[in-house]
Formats: C-alpha cells, structure tokens, sequence
C-alpha cells in the first residue's frame, strides 16, 4: 500500500557563521522560489552547528544573522515557516529514534563526515558523526516530501531514505515518505573564485575565494575583477566551457543571477576576453545583491523582531511536527495505541 503523502519542502541551514553567493544561488535564492506552490518549512540548524565548537554568543548572532538572510532573498515567515530546530523538542527527540533505526555501516559512508573529520576521527564529536541521522528526523518529522539542497547534501537525503525505508518495514507502517532530493538550476555548486575545482565556502581561509553577503559593493567587484580565469576568450556556447572550470563558473554565476542561460551569455559575449565579461559580471552581482544586503542590514537591527518572527515560526513548526513524533512513538510502542 502507498499512501500518498501532501507534497511538503523542507530544507535546513547552519547558523556556523556567514553567508555566500553559494549559500545564496544554491539555497536561498531557490528557496524564496518554491513559495506559494507547496508548504515550505525552512530551519536553522543550531543542532547540526554545535556538532563543532560554536562561541554561545557567536551561535546567537549567527543565528539571527542568518534569520535575516532567510528573509532578505525573498523567504516570507508568514509563507513559510521559518524557526531554530532546538526551539522545536521533536528535533532532537526524533533524531534519537531514528538513529536507532540507521545502521553504523550506513553512517560509516558519509562522505561528509569522513571530510570533516579527517585524520581526527578519534576526536571529533559524536554529534559530528550522528549529524546525518539528525538531519534525517529534521526531514521526517515534517513528512518532507521535497529537499532542495546544493550537491554535497544529496548523500544525506538518500540515507534520509533509508532510514524511513527501513522505519517503514520494520513496523510494518506506511509512515514517513521517501523525501527527494532536489538539486537544480544553474548554480547547485558554486566554486571558488581563486580555483574552479573547489566549492565556493565559508570556511575557505581567503576570504578572496567567495562572495559573502555582507559584501559592499566595491568589494564584491574587486573579488570578481582578481577571479581566477584563463586566458582563452568567452566560447560561442555553454559546449566551450568543458574543462575550463574557472570560465565555467563564472558564467554559472551570470546565469543564476539573471536567470539568462550560459548558452545565450556565451553567444552574447564569444569572441571577448574576461576584461569584458568581469565588468558585467560584477554590475550584474551588485545589483543583485545590494537590495539583500542592505536588508539584512535592516534586519539585523532590530534582533527582537527576527526573535518574535522565530518564535512564532516555532510554535508553527510544532504543530506539525508534535502530532508526528507522538505517532511515531506510538508505532514503536512507546505510548498506548488509541
Ligand atoms: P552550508 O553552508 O555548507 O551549511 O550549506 C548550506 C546550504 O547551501 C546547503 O543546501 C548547501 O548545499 C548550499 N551550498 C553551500 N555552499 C554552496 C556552493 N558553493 N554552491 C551551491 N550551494 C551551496
Ligand atoms: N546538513 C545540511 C547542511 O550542512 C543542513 C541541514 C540540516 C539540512 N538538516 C537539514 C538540509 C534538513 C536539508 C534538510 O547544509
């Protein structure tokens, strides 16, 4: 038997620090566009964060910080539901029984976890390695059909899968949904702007590498005119970007912020050298940003409007998520059935 379940977005962002043209084109921007067809649930992982070391007072601002970037690109908080995860309890209580549901071999995969972790596996957090579980139950415990997420999370949403596959059997329900990942547009995985073959991040010691929110105008077209790039000129189609990474993305980055498509950018500028695209580039990404920018800046003046705004997206959150836990519980024989 399949039940059919009410198509739900759900998706997720740490509150580590700092936003990017990447977090940008890649979550929020497409985000703000899934509005008004579906419900869309929105939540600022604090969970997921302190799986590393995170300053208290750091945590907070970040966390409000990046509450008003939610909103700047376009996430309404009356259409969708916008909240921290700690604030909602099913969260944390559903990320325990759900990693009594995955298998450590299954854990044992995530890439995610073996990049982080690195050669200090032995220290690390156990959070840092239950993380993918957590993030499953954040899924789950909306019944989140639809996951729009950059690339380097779709491992994530697939043992997501899994776990609501193996829930599903073992108790003989048809309970959770299988949620899919959606990973589309011209700007799932941004890169670097000093090198094409890495992504586009926070945590990249020079700050040259990325675009971030907070960026001003004048520095975010210093970034794009020292952008690494080679020296052939634009080719006549998106074709002629094969294996030069570095052109590649900065016509990707073009694409996302015009919604114009690399083919007809290409066809536009064949022939010229990125002495004249970078200066196109660079008023196409301001006049993009600088809107968002300045509103984040509003925002983030006034901390007890966002916290009203995450208070209420709360209790919203748990109303949906509460029944959802309880049931589960039940289903496990934890709580009498009705
Ligand atoms: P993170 O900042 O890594 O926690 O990612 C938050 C969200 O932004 C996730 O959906 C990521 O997949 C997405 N994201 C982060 N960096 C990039 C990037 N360089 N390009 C596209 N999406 C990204
Ligand atoms: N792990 C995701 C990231 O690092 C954040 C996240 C946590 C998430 N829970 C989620 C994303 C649920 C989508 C759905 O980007």
């Amino acid at each position: 038997m399949t039940t059919q379940f009410k198509p739900r977005v759900f998706s997720g962002i740490q509150p580590s620090g700092g936003l990017t043209l990447g977090n940008y084109l890649g979550a929020l921007k497409r985000f703000a566009e899934q509005q008004g067809q579906v419900e869309t649930v929105y939540c600022l992982v604090d969970l997921h964060a302190v799986t590393v070391w995170q300053e208290p007072q750091a945590l907070l601002r970040q966390t409000r910080e990046l509450a008003a970037g939610f909103i700047a690109s376009g996430v309404d908080p009356e259409q969708s539901i916008l909240f921290v995860q700690s604030h909602v309890p099913a969260h944390a209580e559903l990320g325990w029984l759900m990693s009594c549901v995955a298998r450590m071999g299954w854990m044992n995969r995530m890439t995610q976890f073996k990049d982080k972790a690195g050669k200090n596996a032995e220290k690390v957090s156990l959070g840092l390695y239950a993380y993918p579980a957590l993030m499953a139950a954040d899924i789950l415990a909306y019944h989140g059909t639809h996951v729009p997420v950059g690339e380097d999370q779709k491992q994530h949403v697939e043992l997501t899968r899994d776990i609501a596959a193996k829930f599903n059997h073992d108790y003989q329900v048809d309970f959770f949904p299988m949620p899919e990942p959606v990973i589309e547009g011209a700007a799932t995985r941004v890169m670097s702007l000093r090198d094409g073959t890495k992504k586009m991040s926070k945590s990249d010691p020079s700050d040259a590498s990325r675009i971030n929110l907070t960026d001003d105008a004048d520095t975010i077209s210093q970034k794009i005119r020292k952008a690494r790039t080679d020296a052939d000129p634009l080719p006549g189609s998106a074709e002629g970007l094969k294996d030069r990474p570095e052109a590649k993305n900065l016509v990707n980055i073009y694409a996302a912020l015009t919604g114009e498509k690399p083919d007809a950018i290409c066809a536009r500028f064949e022939g010229q050298g990125f002495g004249a695209f970078k200066p196109a580039l660079a008023d196409a990404a301001v006049a993009h940003l600088e809107p968002i920018t300045r509103r984040m800046t509003e925002l983030t003046a006034d901390p007890a409007a966002i916290d009203r705004i995450l208070r209420r997206g709360a209790e919203r959150a748990n109303a949906i998520a509460a029944p959802i836990v309880e049931e589960t519980r039940r289903i496990m024989g934890m709580i009498p059935t009705r």
